[in-house]
């Protein structure tokens, strides 16, 4: 799949309307984390060089078609005119009177920042009226946002079909990766999958399958494998109505020929509010201990794993990171991941998190900008804010 690129465009003097996903985290007007901003930067560099009069619009949080103060982009146009060394006007609204008169100001190579997208109930609803407003106020449009390629909605989908539309640089990575992990991945390729529950990850599971050698378990979700294999898991979050997919993927992995790899001790504890939890193996949990994290023989184990390997995605963590007493997991993994000659690709929020805790996200070939999106693109799904796009030929698959 190779979609139409922003490059082909002659972007001089024209309104170039792009989205980004600049859904960061952000307290009070503190941006807690850039790296979104920060992704899309070669886009928006290669359009203010190219003189185009720049648009960009975004989505922040879930405001629900309401004006929450809190959810402004203000502050992240400050942040990107600093990074980006100019202003960045950000507007009001995220169409109306004040930004029709300002995109009419706009000279080649400025930048405006449309206010957050979800303000408008139209936005995520994908109403035509509000895909027209955004369309009105350009020439061109090029989607960079690919954390929000999954959703279906006017910035994203809407918009695309009402004016000539391309990709940047950041959308073309993306793809590029999750594509080559799909299609062409050197061989052995392992995924470690984690995260609390089964039934976010069986999609991705299913379709990695019959393309990797190793399958890594932990998180929450492991328990659920654990008791299918009869292991007895105390007062562990399990997912019993999922028992019999995990059975699935046992009996799909043999027949694909895929090691699944499982925590054979765990770290336990009553609570999750304790400040330290024991290691015990999976045969000798207590009835009134739960699992939190996988244990130091497991991780070691899946360290020596990871060194074997050629390809690495990673998605989800090992145990409860957030809390100090069962990170522990989490952290050897992100270490091993990190050391690897391999070529690596980590997606999702918590994973990302851990590597860039210990200073390690350098280490890491890719990180994926979405998380969601990533994990339904792994899934084999058309995301709509990439059907849309045309690809080199001029025809679009939305
Ligand atoms: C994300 O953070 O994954 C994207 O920005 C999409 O956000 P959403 O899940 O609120 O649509």
């Amino acid at each position: 799949m190779s979609k139409r690129s922003m490059t082909k465009e002659d972007v001089s003097g024209r309104r170039v309307l792009c989205r980004v996903d600049f859904n960061v985290p952000i307290s009070g007007d503190r941006i807690e984390d850039d790296t979104r901003i920060r992704a899309a930067l070669p886009t928006i560099r290669w359009l203010i060089e190219h003189d185009a009069r720049l648009i960009l619009c975004s989505h922040l949080g879930r405001p629900k078609g309401q004006v929450r103060e809190d959810l402004r982009l203000a502050p992240v146009a400050a942040r990107l005119s600093e990074l980006i060394a100019q202003p960045v006007t950000a507007m009001p609204e995220p169409t109306g009177p004040s930004v029709t008169l300002a995109v009419d100001d706009l000279v080649p190579g400025s930048i405006l920042l449309l206010e957050n997208l979800r303000f408008d109930p139209r936005e995520e609803a994908n109403d035509p009226g509000f895909a027209r407003e955004l369309a009105a106020l350009a020439d061109l449009y090029v989607n960079d946002a690919f954390g929000a390629a999954h959703r279906a909605h006017a910035s994203t989908q809407g918009v695309a079909l009402l004016l000539p539309s391309s990709i940047g640089f950041l959308m073309q990575r993306e793809i590029s990766t999750l594509t080559r992990l799909l299609n062409q991945p050197e061989r052995p390729f392992g995924a470690i999958i984690g995260g609390a529950k089964v039934s976010d990850k069986i999609g991705v599971i299913e379709h990695l399958l019959p393309r990797i050698d190793q399958l890594l378990i932990g998180g929450g979700m492991a328990n659920t494998f654990l008791l299918a294999q009869g292991k007895r898991l105390g007062g562990s979050l399990v997912e019993t109505d999922k028992l019999e997919q995990a059975r699935h993927i046992l009996v799909e992995a043999e027949r694909t020929g895929t090691t699944v790899q499982l925590p054979s001790d765990v770290v336990v504890a009553s609570s999750i509010e304790v400040a330290q939890g024991t290691v015990t193996t999976v045969d000798d949990i207590d009835a009134e201990d739960a699992v939190f994290d996988i244990g130091p023989t497991t991780a070691a184990r899946y360290a020596g794993i990871l060194a074997s390997l050629r390809t690495v995605f990673w998605n989800g963590p090992l145990g409860v990171s957030e809390r100090a007493a069962f990170a522990q997991g989490t952290s050897t993994v992100a270490a091993a991941v990190a050391a690897t000659t391999t070529f690596t690709v980590i997606g999702g929020g918590d994973s990302v998190a851990a590597v860039e805790k210990l200073g390690l996200a350098a280490k890491i070939d890719h990180i994926s900008t979405g998380g969601g999106a990533s994990l339904e693109f792994l899934e084999g799904r058309s995301l709509p804010g990439i059907a849309v796009i045309p690809d080199d030929t001029g025809a679009s698959d939305a």
